[in-house]
C-alpha cells in the first residue's frame, strides 16, 4: 500500500463524525477491527521495502492513534449524551399540571350580580374613579354643607400642591351613584342599568370598614316606575343571590338623591332568622340602600320628572360576599393570601 493511500485514510479518520453509535461501531470495525484496515497494514509491513519501512511504520502508527482518538472521543460524547437524556426523564410523559388560579371572591360575586340583573333586562354601565364634585355630589342633590362632602369621608385630589387648602375640583368617588349621573347625561329613558365599581372613603381600616371597597349601583328610569317595581326587583335579586327562602324588609332611611329612601335587610343567611352574632340576634342583616330617584336629580340631568320616574339602589359587594361565604373580616379581601383565594378555585 502506498503512503498516499495511508494519507487519505488518516484524513478520513480525522474528519470522521458519526451521527449514531452504530456509525461509530462501523468505524471501529473498519479501522481497528480484527480484519480491519490497520491489521491489514501491519501485515503488509513485511512486504514494504526496508528503506521505506520506517516512514511506512510511522504513518500506520499515526493512523492507528488518530482512529483510536476519534473512537474514544465519540464514545464519550455518546455516553454523556445518554446520561443527559436519562436525567431529563421520559419526555413522552404528560407534563405536570400547571397550577390554576381562581377568581377573586369579589369578582365571583360581581359577576353573579351582573348575571342576575341581566336576566331581567339590566345592562352594565361604567364611570371614572376620579370624579368631580358635580357627579359625585351636586347633581345628586347633596346640599353644599352636607357632611358626606367632609374631608373626613372623602379623599380629595389637590391639583395644585402649592395651595394648602383643597381647591374643590376632584376627588375619588365615594359611591357608584356618580355613575347614575354619567349615564343620565348620555342616555334618554328608558334606562335600566347596573354599575359595578370601586369606591373610596377616608375611614380607618378595620374588620368592618376599609378605605376602598366595591359597590353595585342599579337604577331604572321609565314612565310609571313605582316603589312596587323596586321592591319586587330587590326581592328577585335577594332570592337569586341567597336562596328562594330569603325574605326582605325595607326600613325608611334618608339619601339626598332618593325620595322616599329605604334601607333593605335580608333574613340572616347564617341563622336563617333564628338569631346569631352576625345578625346581632335580630334575624336581619342590612345589604343595601335604595329609593325612588328624587325628581330634583332627574331635573339636574335634564330628564322630565313629570313624565318619568325611577328607582335606584346601591349595595356593597364586600357585604354580599361576606354574607354569602361567611367571611368575617373585610381586610382579607385585599391581602392576596393564597390560602384564602385557593378556596374559591373552580367557583365562577
Ligand atoms: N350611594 C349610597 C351609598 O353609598 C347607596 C344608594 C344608592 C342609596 C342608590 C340609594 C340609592 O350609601
Amino acid at each position: 500500500m502506498s503512503s498516499v493511500n495511508i494519507d487519505s485514510l488518516i484524513a478520513e479518520a480525522q474528519t470522521f463524525a458519526p451521527n449514531s453509535k452504530e456509525e461509530l461501531e462501523q468505524f471501529r470495525i473498519r479501522f481497528l477491527g480484527k480484519k480491519g484496515v490497520l491489521t491489514d497494514l501491519f501485515a503488509k509491513m513485511k512486504e514494504v521495502a526496508p528503506e521505506e519501512r520506517k516512514s511506512f511504520g510511522q504513518q500506520v502508527n499515526t493512523l492507528k492513534v488518530t482512529a483510536e482518538e476519534r473512537l474514544n472521543h465519540f464514545k464519550e460524547t455518546f455516553e454523556s449524551a445518554e446520561i443527559g437524556n436519562k436525567s431529563e426523564g421520559d419526555l413522552t410523559l404528560p407534563s405536570d399540571p400547571s397550577p390554576l388560579g381562581s377568581f377573586h371572591p369579589l369578582s365571583i360575586v360581581r359577576r353573579k350580580i351582573i348575571s342576575i340583573f341581566s336576566r331581567i333586562g339590566f345592562n352594565v354601565s361604567d364611570g371614572p374613579e376620579i370624579e368631580d364634585d358635580w357627579h359625585n355630589f351636586s347633581a345628586l342633590n347633596f346640599p353644599p354643607e352636607h357632611p358626606a362632602r367632609d374631608m373626613q369621608d372623602t379623599f380629595f385630589i389637590n391639583l395644585n400642591p402649592d395651595q394648602e387648602k383643597y381647591n374643590g375640583s376632584l376627588a375619588l368617588r365615594t359611591h357608584t351613584s356618580s355613575i347614575q349621573v354619567r349615564v343620565m347625561e348620555n342616555q334618554a329613558p328608558p334606562i335600566r342599568t347596573i354599575c359595578p365599581g370601586r369606591v373610596y372613603r377616608n375611614e380607618a381600616i378595620s374588620a368592618r370598614a376599609h378605605c376602598f371597597f366595591h359597590q353595585v349601583e342599579g337604577f331604572y328610569i321609565d314612565e310609571n316606575v313605582s316603589f312596587a317595581d323596586l321592591k319586587q326587583t330587590l326581592l328577585y335579586f335577594s332570592q337569586e343571590m341567597f336562596g328562594a327562602d330569603t325574605k326582605i324588609r325595607l326600613r325608611p332611611s334618608y339619601f339626598p338623591f332618593t325620595e322616599p329612601s329605604a334601607e333593605m335587610d335580608i333574613s340572616c343567611t347564617i341563622c336563617k332568622g333564628k338569631g346569631c352574632n352576625i345578625c346581632k340576634y335580630t334575624g336581619w342583616v342590612e345589604i343595601l340602600g335604595c329609593g325612588m330617584i328624587d325628581p330634583a336629580v332627574l331635573e339636574n340631568n335634564k330628564i322630565d320628572p313629570t313624565k318619568y320616574s325611577g328607582f335606584a339602589f346601591g349595595m356593597g359587594i364586600e357585604r354580599i360576599t361576606m354574607l354569602k361565604y361567611s367571611i368575617k373580616d373585610l381586610r382579607i379581601f385585599s391581602e392576596n393570601d393564597v390560602r384564602f383565594l385557593d378556596q374559591f378555585k373552580g367557583v365562577r
